[in-house]
């Protein structure tokens, strides 16, 4: 029993016997950590993060003694009669590597469901469905592009209404709130300005118009975590509701999947969830699942190291003559400094500086570059550089973009966990090659 110190060797017959119990016999098709038994929750409680994201979800294999989760490639399993199954039935329902994935991000998050998407912005999508059509949603408008893109061409054509606002400000938020107000959604860090907003005291203010409301008018707070990973910040915790990745990213860190995630705490969010994603279908497949599972394993040490380079090249950029402002809420002078150290525990990779030249000379700079690739994305262990007035932004008209902040001399950068010195060389000899 669970007396005394937890050792993994004291816990393993535990968890197997519980993993077999759970997961062989008493588990539901769209099983979910609501189910595991109390022991079981409490062990994995008493568990460091780094320890969750190795173990939890994946006993070894009670068939075999697999010490890695297998990846059952399977569409459907074989049944010993009528309502006597091993508790999956058909893979769209349920899959024993997907609830294995969703598991360990539920529990990273500190969620009790996790459902396991083909791609981040197909989690949104996700997300979306869940409303209806004449409900009113407030945006941050610092938002990833192919969200805006969403919202505006797919779900505004069938009813959704959305307002975009400059969330760091709160009363901005306030402000644009309306009686068919149904969900604010943010972003923080956002992309390519690294701005913040202020999770707990926009939850804060959400809840009391929340308190006069009826339970099916009430206010969601969902909340894309895409960028911080749950290592650097835990949105549920500071009262959001609907937590949102893309795995894509950070959580798979090495730019060889597409995936996404939604993580709730909320029972009946998550029976909503998992309905609709039996209903629609939209789900990850397991060996995407089994690959984000991978990543997740090192996604401590990762960020760590990503934290490491990106706090190094943001100073070394802030003190380089070629360079005009960097944009990254890890330095002293950033004015969200003080937010950053309340918010998140480190930081990611992430940040934008001004370029000392125009248009051309920047697009000359991001393909001058030999160790950041020049490539869309970010979160991968290798570092990435982007120009987003041609690139990511580059469907923005040059007015917006400019009034946005997002100007023609602006690089992005996705610093990866080489070298440190070896990505400050190359990102000399690139300013060297344009000068
Ligand atoms: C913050 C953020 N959310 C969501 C997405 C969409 O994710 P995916 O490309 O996995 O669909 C992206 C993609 O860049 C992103 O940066």
């Amino acid at each position: 029993m669970l007396s005394g110190k937890v050792k993994w060797g004291d816990a393993a017959p535990l968890w197997l016997t519980c993993y077999i119990h759970i997961s062989m016999k008493g588990r539901a098709d769209h099983s979910t950590r609501v189910e595991l038994n109390e022991a079981q929750k409490k062990l994995e409680k008493t568990w460091g993060f780094e320890t969750r994201s190795i173990l939890v979800g994946q006993a070894p294999d009670p068939a075999t003694g697999s010490t890695i989760f297998p990846i059952y490639q399977t569409s459907t399993y074989t049944q010993a009669g009528i309502d006597d199954n091993k508790g999956y039935c058909y893979s769209r329902t349920g899959n024993p590597t997907r609830t294995a994935c969703a598991d360990v991000l539920a529990s990273l998050e500190n969620g009790i469901y996790a459902g396991i998407y083909p791609s981040g912005i197909a989690a949104i999508h996700a997300v979306m469905q869940i409303f209806k059509p004449g409900d009113h949603i407030i945006s941050s408008s610092d938002l990833y592009g192919g969200a805006h893109r969403l919202f505006n061409e797919i779900m505004s054509p069938i009813g959704l209404s959305y307002d975009f606002v400059d969330a760091r400000e709160i009363n901005n938020i306030t402000g644009a709130i309306k009686d068919s107000t149904r969900l604010v959604w943010l972003e923080s860090p956002t992309n390519p300005l690294m701005r913040l907003c202020d999770i707990e005291a926009i939850v804060a203010e959400v809840n009391k118009v929340n308190a006069g409301r009826k339970d099916d008018e009430k206010i969601l707070v969902g909340f894309d975590n895409t960028f911080a990973t749950p290592f650097l910040q835990r949105p549920l915790d500071l009262g959001v509701d609907i937590v949102v990745h893309s795995g894509t990213k950070y959580l798979g860190g090495h730019s060889d999947v597409l995936i996404g995630a939604i993580v709730v705490k909320d029972e009946n969010l998550a029976e909503t969830f998992k309905y609709n994603q039996n209903a629609t279908g939209n789900l990850a497949g397991p060996f995407d699942c089994w690959i984000l599972m991978k990543g997740m394993k090192t996604l401590a040490v990762r960020m760590r190291q990503h934290h490491s380079n990106c706090v190094t090249i943001a100073n070394w950029l802030e003190a380089h003559p070629k360079v005009k402002a960097v944009h990254c809420p890890v330095l002293e002078s950033n004015a969200q400094h003080a937010l950053y150290k309340k918010q998140m525990s480190a930081y990611n990779g992430m940040l934008s500086f001004e370029f000392d030249g125009d248009f051309d000379t920047v697009k000359k700079l991001v393909s001058s570059t030999n160790i950041f690739q020049l490539a869309e994305s970010l979160g991968g262990v290798e570092s990435l550089i982007g120009h987003p007035a041609s690139m990511t932004h580059a469907a923005v008209p040059r007015e917006r973009r400019l009034e946005l902040g997002i100007n023609d001399n602006l690089v992005r950068i996705s610093v990866g966990i080489e070298n440190v010195e070896d990505l400050e060389n190359d990102l000399e000899q690139a300013f060297n090659a344009v000068a």
